[in-house]
């Protein structure tokens, strides 16, 4: 296993639409391990492989306490989504940020699991909020894209000083 580098908003990568896999092989199976590695390390809640410049539909998740709950979907859905819920979000690719962001509160969805199998999740709280903020990666779409204008613009600029400082 090996911690691969998270690139940083505005990278242009970020904003590439991902592939799905054609199949969980074992070079998928090698970078979701690679992922999952990269996210305890972070630490963070959770990783898509957009995050890790790889352009496939990859995600992985662990929201649990004690953080040996990992949760791998290739090629995730959302098949439906209700209610309304407002959280703190950040992203291992936005270091530094949190803002709230409105999303529904429980969604229902269809991916494949480390060996394939196709499986359907009903989740619901901080589990929700994150399978939609990882599915958000594999369109390009980054949770500052959720907030005003003006308040993305600002994080853009503290983020291109940072990256000028690096
Ligand atoms: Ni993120």
């Amino acid at each position: 296993m090996a911690r691969l580098e998270i690139l940083h908003f505005p990278d242009p990568r970020l904003r590439r639409r991902a592939e799905p896999a054609s199949s969980v092989d074992d070079r998928v199976r090698r970078l979701i391990d690679d992922m999952l590695d990269t996210m305890y390390d972070a630490p963070g809640i959770g990783l898509s492989a957009p995050q890790v410049n790889v352009a496939k539909r990859v995600v992985t998740i662990d929201v649990s306490k004690d953080r040996n709950a990992p949760l791998c979907l290739v090629n995730p859905e959302i098949r439906s989504a209700g209610g309304e819920t407002e959280t703190e979000e950040g992203c291992l690719s936005v270091p530094g940020v949190y803002e709230m962001v409105k999303r529904p509160e429980r969604v229902r969805v269809h991916a494949l699991d480390r060996d394939g199998r196709s499986c359907e999740i009903e989740a619901e709280g901080l589990l929700a909020v994150c399978i939609q903020h990882e599915i958000d990666h594999l369109d390009g779409r980054l949770f500052v894209d959720h907030l005003s204008r003006l308040k993305r613009q600002r994080i853009r600029k503290k983020a291109e000083k940072a990256l000028r400082q690096a």
